[in-house]
């Protein structure tokens, strides 16, 4: 929660990430009264324009589908204002200071929270002139990164020992957005607050978890980004393996963010590093019309790129609850519809006075249209004693009317080490030997063609019924 007498920063307040996430976040937060009255908001970023033209910017960053929205963007954008300047230059940021002295006038306490909205080349020295220039001389300074944290296990801990001298664990948050999604939140309520998941939420009635990311575009210009990282730094190392852990851990003490990032991480040190024999990669290749372009066509993406845009990967926890449950995770872009979901999928029931009735699955669908829905099978009703498969559906929208969602939350160190530990040896498998192409699949598909005999393989069926 955000003390009164703050003022919020973010840097890079011109890039992609503040225009698609940081701004609309927090005029979302603000809309909903999450912000203090008097907090103040300020752009930085080395583009030259005046506080007019960053207005109008963050005005084209924000949807206004009515007019009451309108009016609460135009209250929210008199709390903005705008500093340019570069990011490797004390006198750029004693200009920050100065203006934020500015604004702080009056005020009891300084409280200032710095949002990296920039490429991880630039952290290391802006939070050093942070530091020097723009630290409050009373109130709580935050400094907040967001992703990358590193490319590997080696590169993630030089990050932080360069954040080290400057500031402590407690002063910086690494944001994950995932878990701050409703879905993914309601995770730890339906698994610890009621009995019949929590009684069977085991390697005894589990036979496979799957974890789904799709979008239906490509990297679109981002490729320059994009190519350096791949689908499985860009998403599953994070937000997946976010998921997962929520999903597997052991019930915490409190629902205190400390609790239960003390039982991520005990999952994330019970899991091996990921096996390459468990392992696809695909990249998107032109669409079977022709119409969408392949990912090497992408002009910010080199021609001989080997870069993953799609990988499935099947993880294990050693456990007493998990062991041997094959926990899938599959992400990709330019695929054919924009989802993501967790379907946790049980054993077959014992046979004998049923053949092959489909498995009961609880499925949380996490985006779009978030909803938990239960696959259950049922009586047809009339005179036989036919089964049909159903489902007890909790769509969101229909039962819920008034939606509040923020979004934000954060990772600790420990837990970001135990991860890049698990996909270090995988990534640099796959860095290292050239001979590995992943394997094309055309823009709009659900993937490479093998992708279903993978799942198959860990244990997945398939059954008609979404
Ligand atoms: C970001 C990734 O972290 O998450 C993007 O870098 C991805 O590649 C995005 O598109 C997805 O976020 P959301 O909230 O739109 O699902």
């Amino acid at each position: 929660e955000l003390k009164e007498d703050t003022v919020v920063v973010v840097l890079g307040a011109s890039g992609d990430l503040a225009k698609k996430k940081t701004f609309p976040a927090l005029f979302g937060l603000y809309r909903n009264a999450y912000l203090p009255k008097d907090v103040k908001i300020i752009g930085y970023a080395r583009t030259k324009m005046d506080h007019e033209e960053f207005l109008k910017r963050v005005k084209s960053y924000i949807k206004t589908p009515t007019k009451d929205i309108e009016q609460s963007l135009e209250q929210f954008c008199k709390m903005c204002t705008y500093v340019s300047g570069q990011y490797d230059k004390d006198e750029s940021f004693n200009e920050l200071e100065k203006h934020m002295q500015e604004i702080e006038k009056g005020q009891k306490e300084t409280n200032r929270i710095f949002y990296m909205a920039l490429p991880p080349s630039v952290f290391i020295p802006v939070s050093e002139h942070l530091k020097r220039c723009c630290y409050p001389k009373s109130g709580i300074a935050r400094i907040i990164i967001e992703k990358p944290f590193g490319k590997d296990l080696g590169s993630s801990r030089e990050l932080d020992r360069a954040l080290r001298p400057n500031w402590t664990e407690d002063e910086i948050f690494r944001i994950d957005h995932y878990l701050g999604k409703e879905m993914v939140k309601n995770i730890l309520i339906l698994r610890f607050g009621n009995e019949f998941f929590g009684a069977t939420w085991n390697r005894n009635h589990i036979d496979n978890v799957q974890i789904t990311f799709k979008e239906p575009f490509g990297t679109e210009g981002r490729g320059g980004y994009f190519d350096e990282f791949g689908i499985i730094r860009d998403v599953m190392q994070n937000h997946l393996l976010q998921v997962l852990t929520l999903l597997a851990m052991e019930r915490p003490i409190s629902f205190s963010a400390e609790d239960i990032r003390d039982e991520k991480v005990r999952v994330l040190r019970g899991m091996p590093s990921i096996e390459p024999k468990n392992v696809i990669i695909g990249q998107y290749e032109k669409s079977l019309d022709g119409t969408k372009p392949g990912y090497k066509e992408d002009d910010t993406v080199p021609k001989e790129s080997r870069c993953p845009t799609f990988a499935s990967m099947v993880l294990y926890i050693k456990n007493e609850r998990w062991d041997g449950v094959p926990f899938i995770l599959k992400a990709g872009k330019a695929l054919n519809e924009q989802k993501t979901e967790v379907r946790i999928q049980y054993k077959d029931v014992t046979s004998g006075i049923f053949k092959d009735i489909p498995r009961n699955e609880l499925v949380m669908r996490v985006q779009p249209n978030e909803s938990v829905y239960i696959k259950m099978n049922s009586k047809l009703p009339g005179l036989s004693m036919q089964t049909v498969v159903t489902e007890l559906d909790l769509t969101y929208r229909r039962r819920f009317s008034d939606l509040k969602i923020p979004e934000a939350n954060f990772v600790r160190d420990d837990e970001l080490d135990a991860s890049w530990r698990m996909f270090t040896p995988l990534l640099h498998y796959l860095d290292d030997n050239k001979e590995i192409i992943p394997m094309g699949y055309p823009y709009g598909s659900r993937g490479p063609a093998v992708l279903d005999d993978f799942t198959a393989s860990y244990g997945y069926k398939f059954s008609d019924a979404s």
